[in-house]
C-alpha cells in the first residue's frame, strides 16, 4: 500500500488498493456480471455508433427511461451519416422528454463533424473522439472500452459511488482532488482485457446493487472486500451533497390563437432552458397567477414575441421540477392580434402540424389540451 495522500481541502484520501486485491475484485466483478447482467439493447455492444448513442442517452438518465428512446432513435437514424443529414429540429423532436436536449445538439453536431472530418468513419482514437462536441473522458472511454475493447478508465455516478464505499472515502468526491484519486483507481483496476465488460460490470453494479440508499450488501459479490461495508458507513459514502434550496416560480404558458385555429410557437434561443425546442410563448410572472394583471402578462408575451394579445383566460395549472425550481405553470388561451406569416424564432402553426415540432413536456402537455379540446 502506498501512503493516504493529502488532498487540497486537508481530508485525507485513502491508499490505493494493491495488486493481489485487484485481482480479486476483477475476477469477482467480471463472474458476476456473467451471471447477473441485465440483458439491454445496447448489449452485447452494437458498435461504435450505437453505443455512442446509448452512453449519451444515458448520461443523467435511467437505464429504463432510456430503452423505449433507444430503439426509436436508432430506428430512424440508423448510422452516423443518416443522423448527420437529417434537420435538428427531428433530432430534438425525437429526444423530447428525455431531457438535456443539449446531449441531442451535441450529438447532431458531432455527427456532421464525423462526415466532413472523417468520411463518415466514427474515429477509433480517444483524441479524436474527445474533439467531438459533447465528448468527455467518461464518454470517450466507455464508447471504446464498450465497442472495441480499448483500455480506458471510467467514471461516472454510479462507477464514483462504488469506488468511494470500496477504498471507504470519507472526502467528498466531487472536489478535484477526490476526482483525481478516483480516475487513477478507476485506471488502476482496468483489466487487461474484457475492458468494456469490466467497466459496464462497475456500472451494472453501482445501479443495480451499490445504489444511493439501502444498497443491496447482502448480495453484493465484493461485500467481503468493502470497507465501507465492513465499518457499516455505506449510508454515509459517498457524503451526501448539499443541495441546492428550492426556488419557487410562477410562469405562464400562453396558446395565442388566431381565428383560424393556428397557434404561436416560439423557438427558444441560445442560452435558454430548453434551446433548439419550440414552445407556447412562456413568461415568468412576478407573483403567483391569481395576484398578476392582465397587463403584465400581456405586455411579457408581447416583449418575447412582437404579438399583441388579448383577454388571456387561465385554462390549466401544471406544477413540475426543473433541478431546484418549484415551478407553478399557468397555461392561459388568448387571441392574437397579428396573424400575418411569421419566420425566424416566431411562427403560426396548424394544430396538426403541432407533433412535428419538438417541444418541452408542459408543452406536449398543452398541444394535447388542444388537441382534446378540438376532438
Ligand atoms: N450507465 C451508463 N452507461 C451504462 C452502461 N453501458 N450500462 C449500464 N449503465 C450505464
Amino acid at each position: 500500500m502506498t501512503r493516504p495522500r493529502q488532498s487540497g481541502t486537508h481530508a485525507v484520501l485513502p491508499a490505493l488498493p494493491d495488486n493481489l486485491w485487484r485481482q480479486r475484485l476483477r475476477r469477482r466483478l467480471l463472474r458476476w456480471f456473467d451471471r447477473h447482467a441485465r440483458e439491454l439493447p445496447w448489449r452485447p455492444s452494437p458498435g461504435l455508433y450505437a453505443t455512442w448513442v446509448s452512453e449519451i442517452m444515458l448520461q443523467q438518465t435511467q437505464v429504463a427511461t432510456v430503452i423505449p428512446y433507444y430503439g426509436r432513435f436508432l430506428a430512424r437514424f440508423p448510422d452516423v451519416r443518416v443522423l448527420a443529414a437529417a434537420d435538428e429540429q427531428e433530432v430534438l423532436r425525437h429526444w423530447e422528454g428525455l431531457g438535456y436536449y443539449r446531449r441531442a445538439r451535441h450529438l447532431h453536431a458531432a455527427a456532421r463533424q464525423v462526415v466532413t472530418q472523417h468520411q463518415g468513419c466514427l474515429p477509433t482514437s480517444f483524441e479524436q473522439w474527445r474533439a467531438l462536441p459533447g465528448i468527455g473522458r467518461y464518454t470517450a472511454g466507455a464508447i471504446l472500452s464498450i465497442a472495441l475493447d480499448q483500455r480506458h478508465p471510467i467514471l461516472e455516478a454510479n462507477t464514483v459511488r462504488l469506488l468511494s464505499r470500496l477504498v471507504a472515502l470519507t472526502a467528498d468526491p466531487g472536489t478535484g482532488s477526490s476526482q483525481e484519486f478516483l480516475w487513477r483507481f478507476a485506471a488502476a483496476l482496468l483489466p487487461w482485457r474484457r475492458c468494456g465488460d469490466f467497466n459496464q460490470a462497475l456500472m451494472e453494479l453501482g445501479g443495480t446493487l451499490c445504489t444511493p440508499r439501502a444498497p443491496g450488501c447482502s448480495r453484493c459479490p465484493l461485500a467481503n472486500m468493502c470497507p465501507a461495508y465492513a465499518r457499516g458507513l455505506q449510508d454515509q459514502i459517498p457524503r451526501p451533497k448539499r443541495r441546492a434550496a428550492s426556488v419557487t416560480v410562477h410562469e405562464a404558458a400562453v396558446i395565442v390563437q388566431c381565428a383560424d385555429g393556428r397557434v404561436l410557437l416560439r423557438r427558444c434561443q441560445a442560452g435558454e432552458r430548453w434551446e433548439g425546442l419550440w414552445d407556447f410563448p412562456r413568461v415568468e410572472l412576478s407573483a403567483a397567477a391569481d395576484r398578476v394583471t392582465a397587463a403584465e402578462l400581456c405586455g411579457k408575451v408581447a416583449a418575447l414575441t412582437g404579438i399583441a394579445i388579448d383577454a388571456p383566460r387561465p385554462l390549466a395549472t401544471f406544477r413540475h421540477g426543473v433541478t431546484h425550481h418549484r415551478i407553478t405553470l399557468t397555461c392561459y388561451q388568448a387571441a392574437g392580434q397579428d396573424c400575418g406569416t411569421r419566420r425566424g424564432a416566431v411562427r403560426w402553426v396548424a394544430l396538426d402540424d403541432l407533433a412535428a415540432y419538438p417541444l418541452p413536456v408542459t408543452g406536449r402537455r398543452i398541444s394535447r389540451l388542444l388537441q382534446e379540446e378540438r376532438a
